[in-house]
């Protein structure tokens, strides 16, 4: 997704400093090219032959190196540079950076770029909190810093508290988010629905199914990065939540999610709706836990269709507003989508077959055919990020952008 990308890397002298190497990798995994710059006292930390190892390239420490006179090579990593990213980024160096100080290769060569900055931040809650790193963490964000916020949890000084660098994922995430999409979605407002409903039965049983919600998050963060305003309403799933959505609406039950989406679709340019939600639930929930039957017979469950949230929001739709749904299924895939396409007044349905191989839930690639008024357009195995920019690119084309 980085290809044809340099991403410049200031690692500064914190304990999280090992979080930085697995970073490089993942960026190199996504093809940019990774420049590492590191500060003398982050040679202390972590040797610059780990960085040199994972992205193919010399680490810049010493401003005064000889070694390549006949260019200026802070000026000249700079002008490469579509992204810094500073992580970890010290108090020291946040404080320097905050006041234009240029004083080795790490601060001289940010100061030369003109290209997005992102700094996260790690260091003691104490550090972190004084009112002087809070204000230089403020000039940053003047001067057009997106500052990473650091996460809670035990410390290595031993304490608990605000200041963890955030996981390698959270950071490439950052990245992505910054440099990989036009913002081709701007000023449009979102809703994606993702993720399983439970239906429950009695206080510790429940109904649902096996999906984990990567699709619907896959296309609220491509949304995302794209510029729109996505409000992610989703059902219980294992995944982190996602950075840079407007509203995460988190809900339970198929009951809650028809009115967390009811309730704001009516504002929303754009309805997505990726979750698989239960089309039936028990018709009454026992208050007390099941007991199996003395005489050992079977047991029958009376249940009831949930309300038909696709339908619903077909039925009120408004002038200008698109909608559309996922349709999966395991036989006549393509009859199915197609119907539920006309029956419900949704614009595209993508609809993909639970048993091929690649699709479905729990995979990180999707094999969709995306089904509209006129058109049946099917798509090659691919990732569900992939697959994700995919809708909006063909989601724009019907609402005319
Ligand atoms: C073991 C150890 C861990 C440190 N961890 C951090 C840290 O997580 N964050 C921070 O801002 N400073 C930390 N420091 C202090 C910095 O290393 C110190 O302020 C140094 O001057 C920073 O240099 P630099 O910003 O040029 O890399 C640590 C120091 C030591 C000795």
């Amino acid at each position: 997704m980085l290809s044809g990308k340099t991403v410049l890397l200031g690692v500064t002298g914190g304990i999280a400093c090992y979080k930085a190497a697995e970073l490089a990798s993942a960026l190199v995994k996504q093809h940019c090219k990774v420049r590492v710059l590191m500060t003398k006292n982050a040679t202390e930390f972590i040797a610059p032959l780990t960085f040199e190892s994972l992205t193919g390239n010399p680490v810049a420490v010493d401003t005064f190196d000889r070694d390549r006179p006949w260019e200026i090579e802070h000026i000249a990593l700079a002008d490469q540079a579509d992204l810094v990213l500073i992580a970890p980024a010290t108090a020291n160096v946040l404080a320097k950076l905050a006041h234009g100080l240029a004083d080795d290769m790490l601060t001289t060569t940010v100061l030369a770029c003109d290209c997005p900055k992102l700094a996260a931040p790690a260091m003691n809650t104490r550090m972190y909190e004084n009112a002087v790193t809070q204000d230089n963490l403020d000039a940053l964000r003047r001067y057009g810093w997106e500052i990473i916020e650091p996460v809670s949890g035990r410390l290595a000084c031993g304490a608990t508290g605000k200041g963890k660098l955030p996981d390698p994922e959270r950071l490439l995430e950052a990245v992505l988010h910054a440099l990989t999409h036009r913002k081709d979605m701007t000023g449009l407002k979102v809703l994606v629905t993702a993720g399983p409903t439970r239906e429950a039965l009695d206080p510790v049983r429940y109904l649902t199914n096996l999906s984990t919600g990567r699709m619907g998050y896959a296309v609220a963060r491509a949304a995302a990065a794209r510029g729109a305003d996505v409000t992610l309403v989703t059902g219980p799933t294992e995944l982190p939540r996602p950075p840079y959505m407007a509203e995460v609406v988190e809900v339970t039950s198929a009951r809650q999610m028809f009115e967390a989406v009811t309730a704001r679709s009516a504002e929303m340019d754009l309805i997505v709706k990726a979750a698989a939600v239960a089309d039936y639930r028990p018709a009454t929930v026992a208050e007390n836990k099941i007991k199996k039957t003395r005489s050992g017979t079977d047991l029958s469950l009376p249940l009831e269709r949930t309300d038909d949230i696709l339908a619903w929001l077909g039925a009120h739709k408004r002038d200008g507003q698109v909608l559309c749904g996922f349709s999966m299924e395991t036989a006549d895939l393509l009859e199915h989508s197609r119907e539920k396409l006309e029956k419900k007044r949704v614009d595209l349905i993508a609809a993909n077959n639970l048993r091929e191989e690649g699709a479905g839930f729990g995979t990180s690639t999707n094999l969709l055919t995306f089904l509209t008024a006129d058109a049946v357009i099917p798509l090659p195995l691919m990732s569900k990020t992939e697959a994700a920019h995919q809708l909006l690119d063909e989601l724009l084309r019907l609402m005319g952008m």
